[in-house]
């Protein structure tokens, strides 16, 4: 799990592949290197640590150019060094790429080239591609079949960028792993993911998988495995750079979190009529009337949105399940089965193997993402947009609570396609309440305790989460970000669990927060008492007016709404806490350590 730039046609390839790559080290940010064509040959730059200490390197001695490629690193094979950081270089220095992915027959391949006199530098799966393309080079082939034979050698996932010293061409290829062109004028991009250059354009060509780039100035070929032309519409991306810049926040976690409001407004935007009907652009009514239940797959943070979506769909009679994608099994799917795979990112491999199972199983599928011509959006039978903007932030946030809405409205059009659906009967309160939630939340935001709470239970040793029904999965959601960002031991549980085993945890350094927001009030403040009378203390987080009893220590309080829309509320609170916490302890917030936003890796 990487992130990759090219730039080919610049004033100045070395400014705008630090500016790409920096856009892009919420991909991994282990290491970071760049190579750039000079007229004189291809001068490689790299580093592990953050990109800074590579701009400190970069800043000694500067390569000029007008085409290069970059990397921002998470490693998977071989551990952070300079010499495995990207990009890696044939034995002449000829051949010099840059990977995202990961080879899995890369040892086979590397003992064949060491047993033919190849020499290697790093311990990364990559170097065995400038190697294989060089030795291809060798053998009399062009540029362009050296390339497409090594690729045809590499089992596993890839996006390459790979130069030729002495030309002003970088050649790419992508399978399984995300690779977008943008276009501005005669120059061109390379890039994981549209961030990385939006600054400098907001035009785009999605590359498919199998296909092959190859871009000069002024000059773009794609073509497809068999090598026929592909011809395909430049796209404009909505996304602005301003969007994906921190603003006055001082981290894009809290941007992220504060912009909940906005982004749910987005997510909703005419798609709930006045009467409460329900108008999903790309499901016109009768599109799931051949289905029978729904499976989601998904993982983390994308995981408990779609446990908050089965709650929700299982109200509307609705038989859904979710699963880990990474533990999907497909053995009960059928043709009538709808499998929904919930991924911010839309590359998330483990997500994406499930999709592909799924549909191998003959599931009719659905992505559900928040990235436009993500390679789930694209490997689904449909997608279905959550529009929360760019999330830079490792930590998901503002896209938990817009894939929630997002499934609660998903959920409404099975519900009335499906023969076993019933739409629910307090539709109309419950469309309203939704309408309502970007001021609920703008409300939670305004009056928020929850830095605080963080203070006050910052020395604690262990931290609880609890709910019931919709609650739990906000629990779960809520242990994680705390773990996540403030790296404190932090669990989040089904209320009635706690007697069953995590109870024996509990003592005067565990902080438990206990969720009042769904309608079961009554037995969560039982649970929380067995935690309160063995000396935790509890933070309630409760809708405005509850009567949490003498049980809570503190309350965080939320606007009073629909019980099944509450725990969005709690979840926002939950999240700053975790967000206080965490910058209280001096963590390193939008890029906790061992994480990358997007995990492209099974
Ligand atoms: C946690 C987090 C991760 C992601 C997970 C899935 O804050 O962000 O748990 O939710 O890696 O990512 P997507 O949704 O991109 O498939």
């Amino acid at each position: 799990m990487c992130g990759i730039i090219a730039c080919i046609g610049s004033d100045d390839a070395v400014g705008e592949l630090l500016t790409g790559l920096e856009n892009l080290e919420y991909r991994g940010y282990d290491s970071a290197g760049i190579a750039v064509q000079n007229g004189t040959g291809i001068a490689v730059r790299k580093k592990a640590g953050k990109i800074s200490e590579l701009k400190n390197t970069i800043a000694r001695d500067v390569p000029n150019g007008t085409v290069g490629i970059g990397h921002t690193r998470w490693s998977t094979h071989g551990p952070p060094t300079d010499a495995n950081a990207h990009p890696h270089t044939s034995r002449t220095d000829r051949v010099v790429v840059v990977h995202n992915g990961i080879i899995e027959n890369y040892e086979s391949i590397r003992r064949r080239l060491a047993a033919e006199g190849y020499e290697f530098k790093s311990e990364t799966d990559t170097e065995v591609i400038p190697h294989l393309v060089e030795h291809h080079l060798d053998e009399g082939l062009d540029v362009e079949d050296a390339f497409k034979t090594a690729i045809g050698e590499l089992d596993g996932s890839y996006a390459i960028a790979l130069m030729i010293n002495g030309t002003d061409t970088v050649y790419a290829a992508r399978q399984d792993s995300p690779l977008v062109i943008g276009v501005d004028d005669d120059r061109y991009y390379l890039a994981s993911d549209v961030p990385a250059f939006l600054d400098f354009t907001d035009e785009v060509i999605y590359i498919e998988d199998g296909e092959f780039a190859k871009v000069r100035p002024g000059e773009l070929m794609l073509t497809d495995r068999e090598g026929n032309v592909v011809d395909r519409d430049v796209e404009t991306v909505e996304w602005s750079a301003e969007e994906t810049g921190k603003g006055e926040y001082t981290h894009y976690m809290l941007k992220e979190i504060n912009e909940q409001a906005d982004s749910i407004a987005n997510t909703i935007a005419g798609r709930i009529g006045d009467d409460g009907s329900i108008h999903l652009e790309e499901f016109p009514p009768g599109t799931f009337e051949d289905i029978d239940e729904v499976e989601f797959v998904a993982c983390g943070t994308s995981y408990h949105a779609a446990l908050y979506g089965v709650q929700l769909l299982r109200r509307a009679g609705i038989r859904a399940h979710a699963n880990l994608a990474s533990e999907y099994d497909t053995t009960t799917v059928t043709d009538r089965t709808l499998v929904v795979a919930v991924t911010q990112s839309g590359e998330t491999a483990d997500t994406m193997s499930a999709l592909r199972a799924a549909q191998d199983a003959g599931a009719e599928t659905v992505a559900v993402t928040n990235v436009v011509g993500s390679s789930a959006a694209r490997q689904a039978d449909h997608a279905l947009y959550i529009r929360a903007g760019p999330e830079i932030g490792v930590a998901a946030t503002k896209t938990f609570s817009s894939q929630v809405v997002t499934l609660t409205l998903l959920g409404h059009r099975l519900a009335e396609d499906l023969e076993r659906g019933r739409p629910r009967e307090d539709a109309a309160e419950f469309f309203a309440e939704l309408r309502r939630l970007p001021t609920h939340i703008e409300k939670v935001l305004e009056t928020t305790r929850a830095r605080e709470i963080s203070e006050k239970y910052l020395d604690k040793r262990s931290y609880f989460f609890i709910g019931r029904d919709n609650e739990f999965p906000v629990a779960l959601e809520g242990a994680l970000k705390f773990k996540e960002i403030t790296y404190e031991h932090a669990e989040g549980f089904a209320s009635g669990e706690l007697k069953h085993g995590p109870l024996a945890l509990v003592t005067d350094e565990t902080a438990v927060f206990a969720l009042f927001t769904g309608t079961n009030g009554e037995e969560t403040r039982k649970n929380a008492e067995e935690a309160h009378t063995r000396g935790a203390n509890i933070v309630a987080v409760a809708p405005d007016g509850t009567d949490v009893g003498d049980v809570a220590d503190s309350v965080l309080w939320v606007p009073k709404t629909h019980p099944d829309l509450a725990g969005l509320l709690a979840n926002v609170q939950l999240q700053l806490v975790s967000y206080y916490t965490a910058n209280l302890l001096g963590r390193e917030i939008d890029k906790p350590r061992n994480l990358a936003k997007s995990v492209t890796v099974e």
